[in-house]
This record gives structure tokens, sequence and C-alpha cells, in this order.
């Protein structure tokens, strides 16, 4: 890497640079929904698209060494493809991407393998009853595919679940159309849908361990009325709702236990409130296996009296067989959460939850204070679907793009042209220089230093002043003062930039 140790000096501060849309804060227009169902930005260098947030609670003592991981998708105009996204603290653009065509993104993570860091999701397509039928992929931290995972036996991979184990191995959902014995339900034998987990090594793509619901499970437990599903060679039976969570046995498959649901084996300490979640999502382990950590949806329709979601912290007794609620985390704002969310401990102690269906995301202090709140859709359209994302998390992350940095000269709303320039994904930018040459007949071109700013958002730009030599280019600088990557050069004597769109035009003639 080349090194620049002079930059510092010529940081400029008094100029305008960032390009990006200003972040709302706690806008009530917004919430109203005066920027539409999804608002959203295009970035100029690259064309990309951003969603553009509401910071209505903001506080210190959110986890700000971390980003913002999710995927937001929606009924909106603008969202009908999900664009897997990373977030600032402040709400700006770190990376994006979409996937193949017409394909949804779900559960956008950071999970290691092996010692090493790797951005993980599911692609696919979502509409399969309530299910996906897709794959999972593995990105390393310069964003290129490491791995292309399938569900094994013939089964497509399912959207709810991907998690890394320790053991290198990964452990997936899926379902399958299967007949089975409805009698318990009034029916004669007819077609559920089947859930499966996979325990699949990384390595080979080879199963390492399967498990089906239905040889362990009742289709009596669930809470769902079967209605005119199950009949022969008519519309499977979901009957995944259990409003239980179930500890398995990941060797030999036998139930361990169940916590909540019409199976439940714990006494509520905390007169039912421990086990009484619902429709609920994301279950982990917490505070070293004696926690469980659930997002309790409560209901899946609109705004009915029974609609509370939650997240719960419940203490879990193996030996005692008692369950107790530790703490509940309630967004102030009332909201739905039909469908989705996510709850997890974040390394600080706090506490994130997403909540699915309706497009927000609140930080909590450890015992359930509420610190940092955002949205991604306005408040009057929760519970629309509009905008939606299956999971928001919080990780700590580097991304080092193996790309070049996009650039682009365009007028801004002044009419003033500006060099436009954006790194989709690099994390460790500090600062942006601005370089010129004048190159004569022959010769080799002499790069000066124009102008650096320090990065600040997703998009930065420069003032193309009278004076600048006719090449232009930018290079992305670290903290240290490396160059990490530098863009094309634009060229204003043949009016012609190496690699940019051809209708551009050169402001100084
Ligand atoms: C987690 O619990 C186990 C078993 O009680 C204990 O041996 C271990 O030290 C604990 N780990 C941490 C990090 O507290």
């Amino acid at each position: 890497m080349r090194h620049l140790s002079f930059l510092t000096a010529l940081l400029s501060v008094a100029t305008l640079t960032r390009a990006d849309e200003p972040i709302f804060l706690n806008s009530k227009e917004y919430d109203n929904g005066d920027f539409g169902p999804y608002p959203i930005q295009h970035f100029k260098a690259t064309g990309h698209r951003a969603p553009r947030v509401n910071l209505v609670r903001q506080s210190d003592r959110c986890d700000h060494d971390l980003y913002t991981f999710f995927s937001p998708r929606g009924f909106a105009n603008n969202a009908r493809l999900a664009q897997s996204t990373i977030l600032d603290q402040n709400g700006h653009l770190v990376w994006t991407t979409s996937w193949g065509e017409n394909q949804q993104m779900y559960n956008l993570q950071v999970q290691e393998y092996k010692g090493n860091k790797y951005l993980t999701f599911w692609a696919g397509n979502d509409a399969v009853g309530g299910h996906g039928a897709g794959k999972y992929y593995m990105l390393d931290q310069s964003y290129k595919k490491f791995k292309e995972i399938d569900a094994v036996n013939g089964l497509k991979g399912d959207l709810h679940e991907f998690t890394i184990t320790e053991q290198g191995t990964a452990i997936i959902t899926a379902y399958k159309v299967v007949d089975v014995d409805l009698s318990s339900l009034g029916k004669t034998t007819g077609p559920i849908w089947e859930c499966l987990f996979q325990e699949i090594d990384i390595e080979t793509g080879d199963l390492v361990f399967e498990w089906r619901a239905s040889e362990h499970i009742a289709v009596a437990n669930t809470y769902r009325h079967i209605g005119g599903e199950g009949n022969p060679h008519g519309a499977a039976f979901d009957y995944r709702y259990l409003h239980s969570v179930t500890y398995i046995d990941g060797r030999t498959g036998d139930v361990i236990w169940v916590l909540g649901g019409k199976k439940n084996m714990f006494d509520d300490l905390s007169d039912g409130r421990a086990t009484s979640f619902g429709f609920q999502h994301d279950a982990r382990w917490a505070n070293n296996y004696t926690e469980m950590t659930i997002f309790d949806n409560s209901d899946d329709g609109g705004f009915s009296d029974k609609s509370h979601p939650r997240g719960v912290r419940v203490k879990i007794d193996q030996e005692a067989m008692t369950a107790e609620l530790v703490q509940e985390y309630k967004n102030p704002t009332r909201l739905a959460a039909a469908s989705q969310g996510s709850m997890r401990d974040l390394p600080n102690g706090n506490v994130l939850l997403g909540f699915g269906n309706a497009p927000l995301f609140t930080e909590f202090s450890h015992d359930g204070e509420v610190l940092c709140e955002t949205h991604f859709g306005p408040a009057n359209k929760f519970g629309s679907g509009e905008a939606q994302s299956y999971r928001v998390l919080k990780f700590a992350w580097q991304g080092f793009p193996t790309s070049d940095p996009a650039v682009a000269i365009k007028q801004d709303d002044a009419d003033e042209w500006r060099v436009y320039v954006s790194w989709n994904g690099a994390t460790e930018i500090v600062q942006w220089v601005l370089q010129g040459a004048d190159k004569a007949e022959g010769q080799e071109e002499q790069w000066q230093m124009l102008e650096a700013v320090a990065k600040d958002g997703f998009e930065t730009s420069f003032l193309v002043k009278p004076g600048h030599p006719a090449w232009l280019r930018a290079l992305a600088m670290d903290g240290s003062g490396n160059v990490l990557g530098m863009t094309a050069t634009l060229i204003s004597t043949s009016l012609r930039p190496r690699s940019l769109e051809p209708e551009w035009s050169w402001p100084l003639e």
C-alpha cells in the first residue's frame, strides 16, 4: 500500500461533502407517511439504493461499535425485492446488494466459520406457503461468494434458519409435504407441511443429521385450526403453530424438553408470563445456557387486544424444570408484529429487537429501558407489510471490497459539478482524497493532491473547481494514511471518462 502521511494537514472541513440525503431525526412527517411507505435514496456514483431511516430515539448507551444488518423488503413498490443492507450507527449505508433474478433475501448475519467471519444469508423464493425455497450463502470479508449451501435429500432450503456451529456445520430448516394420520384432528390421512431441520457439513455439503417434526411432535399439539387443509390431495396443513420452544438432542433426535404450548414441561414461576408466548421467533440460549431470549409476537393478526409483541428473557432451570420471566422488552409505541421478528443480546449487554412485519428496530438496556429506536417505514403503516425485515441484527464487521471505488461526475441541486465517490462495503475508509493531473503528450501524468475530506456517510462529493487539472481521480484512505483503493480516472481532454456512463459531459471547457 502506498503511504500518504501528509494527508491530515490537508483535511478540509468547511465544504459540505456528504452526498447522502439527511437522516430523519424523530420526524413526525416521516412517521405520518409523507415520504411514502418505504423511503429510500439512490446514490449517484453507484446507483445503489438504501433505506432512509427515521432515528426516533437515540442514546450514547446503544452499542455504537456495531453495524445493523437487515434485508428490507415488502409490498411497497420500491421494496418488492429485498436488499440486504448494512447500516452504520447513524443510519448511513455501509453495504447493500440484491441477489439473483427476482430472489428475496432473508436473515443477513455475521457468522464465524473456521476462525473467519462471513456474511451469511438466505436467498430464493419466499412465497411457498409461508416458507422459502432457496439456498444459503456465505460471503467473505471482500464480499466474494465463499460457499453456496443447499439443503440435502432433494429439499430446498427454507428461509427461517441458517446457523453455523462451532463444529463447522450448518443447521438449516426445510419443509416438505407428506401424508400423515390426521384422525386426531377429525380427518383421515392427509398432507401436512413437514418441518425438518438438517445439519450439513459446510466443507463437503454432506448431511450430518436430519430431524423431522412429524416423528416427534403430534399434529394435535398445534393451536392452528385445520380448516379446509389436510384433505387428501388438498392443501397441506401447516401445523407449526405450537407456541412452544422444543429442545432436541442433536445426536438422537429425542425431545429433551418443551417450554410453553400444550406440552409445556416447566413450572412457570411468573404466573404464566414466562411460558405464555405465541407465534414466537428467534428463540436463543443466553447467559451461558441459563436463559432463553424469545421474540414473542403474541399474535399473528393486527392490533387486536391480544397483540403485545415483546422480547422475553426467561430463566431456565433444567434440573428443577422451572421457567421464570427475568425481563420483558416492550416497544413504547403500540404496534403489532404480525409475523417474523428477532431478539438478540448484544456484546455490551444491550438487547436488540427487530419487529419483523413492522419496519422498526429498538435497542434496550439489559434491564428493559428503551435506548434507541429506528424506523425504516412510517409508523402509520406499521402492520401493512409495505416495508418489513425478517430479522434485524447487529454485529461488528470489517469489509474490504476488491472492486474499485465508484466515481461519477454529476451536477448537484445547485447545478454545480461534483465528483461523487463511494465504495460499497468498505468499512475502513477514513478520508477521501481528490487528485488531479495534467498530461502532456508522451509524458507520465504527475498526480497532485487537490483536496482531502473526512468520509461522512456512504457517498462523498468534491466540488469541481475552475482551476482543477484535466484528469481527476479519488483515493480511499484508511486511518493510517494507506491507500485502500482508487477510482477510475476522469479525463477532461477527451471528454470521455475511462469507465463511466456514456452521456457524461465535462463542465470545464
Ligand atoms: C458456563 O457454565 C458452565 C457450567 O456451569 C461453567 O463451567 C462455565 O464456567 C460457564 N462459563 C462462563 C463463561 O461463565
